[in-house]
């Protein structure tokens, strides 16, 4: 369904674009380029021979920034997948660049900008607001994986209350979960607005940021988007050039410290217990972190609500240090 809002306002991209941008001839990777705001952005602040991999798992956000992004056409490549198979995915597309351009063998830039899009949320037919009903489907990619109705109807009262634990940090778990299995059993739970009421049932005055935890928790598990994160930054490593950079943009706590922890160990090189004297282990650092965590200004949360649980975190990859 068509909308009158906007697609999506890109968020924190004048930081995304210093701290990510240093090569203007480079090859940058745009992971989460939804509605283009971000691959807009950076596209502006290339050279004229610097080029972008513009990729989403989503069909039609990838529709949609085909249109922004038609200024760019030359300069821009377009590729619907997956994070977590980006090194596959994108393989035969920089080799086919890097004919031309040898050092585009690499990339100098990868983006993540974790989540979902204002209109993957505005649509009620994606299923994944509860303001609006819809399907219970959830899915980024509505050609692949398993619908969060066909997930409900499987699933075990027990492990509903650990994925709702788990992905929504939502204390009330094992309330919500079994009400909501039992409106499933009643034949009851059909739409997104079946599972506000079966949520809404199980406290007075329900919080709108239970409802938001538990949307998340579902939405988090019918994307697996802790597992894509995992596999993605791996895939951004390896796609990436020496001194080239990977900028984070996640929203809730479970996504920063994936990238948190795996992005220091990397910063840190050796995995030796600190118990052993020397290292024995022999690995060195590989990313350095480019300065602190940022938000985003309170200029811009008082425009783009969106914006006030953004946490963006850079990366830099470091050469072959002398061993
Ligand atoms: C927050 S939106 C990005 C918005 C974009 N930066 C812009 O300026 O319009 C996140 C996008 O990432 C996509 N996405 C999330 N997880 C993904 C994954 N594992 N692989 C590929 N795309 C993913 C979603 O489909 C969504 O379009």
């Amino acid at each position: 369904m068509e909308t009158d809002l906007p697609y999506h306002v890109p968020v924190m991209a004048h930081e995304v674009v210093t701290g990510l941008v240093g090569d203007g001839d480079g090859l940058y990777v745009d992971v989460t380029t939804g509605g283009g705001g971000h691959s807009e952005a950076i596209l502006l602040a290339l050279g004229s021979s610097g080029h972008l991999l513009a990729c989403d798992r989503d069909s039609a956000a990838m529709n949609e920034a085909g249109r922004r992004l038609a200024p760019h056409r030359g300069r821009v490549t377009f590729l619907q997948c997956a994070f977590s198979s980006l090194t596959r995915s994108a393989a035969p597309l920089l080799r086919q660049l890097s004919q031309d351009r040898p050092e585009w063998a690499a990339a100098s830039g990868v983006l993540f900008d974790l989540g979902v899009s204002s209109h993957q949320i505005d649509a009620s037919e994606r299923g994944f607001s509860y303001h609006r009903d819809g399907p219970l489907d959830m899915r980024m990619d509505r050609g692949a994986g398993v619908p969060a109705g066909q997930l409900l109807a499987q699933i075990q009262e027990t492990d509903l209350v650990g994925l709702i634990w788990k992905y929504g940090e939502e204390r009330g778990a094992r309330r919500i979960a079994n009400s909501i299995c039992r409106a499933r059993d009643a034949g009851e739970l059909n739409s997104t607005a079946d599972l506000t009421r079966a949520i809404e049932v199980t406290r007075p005055q329900m919080p709108n940021k239970t409802l938001a935890r538990v949307f998340q928790a579902l939405r988090i598990a019918v994307n697996d988007e802790l597992g894509e994160l995992e596999r993605g930054l791996d895939a951004a490593i390896a796609v990436l050039g020496t001194g080239g950079r990977i900028a984070v943009i996640a929203y809730h706590s479970l996504e920063d410290r994936i990238v948190k922890q795996k992005m220091a160990q990397l910063a840190k090189g050796c995995v030796c217990p600190p118990s052993l004297p020397i290292c024995a282990c022999g690995l060195l650092p590989t990313f350095r972190p480019v300065g602190k965590r940022q938000s985003a200004s309170a200029a811009e949360t008082a425009a783009n609500p969106r914006a006030r649980s953004a946490s963006l975190r850079i990366y830099e990859k470091l050469g072959e240090l002398p061993r």
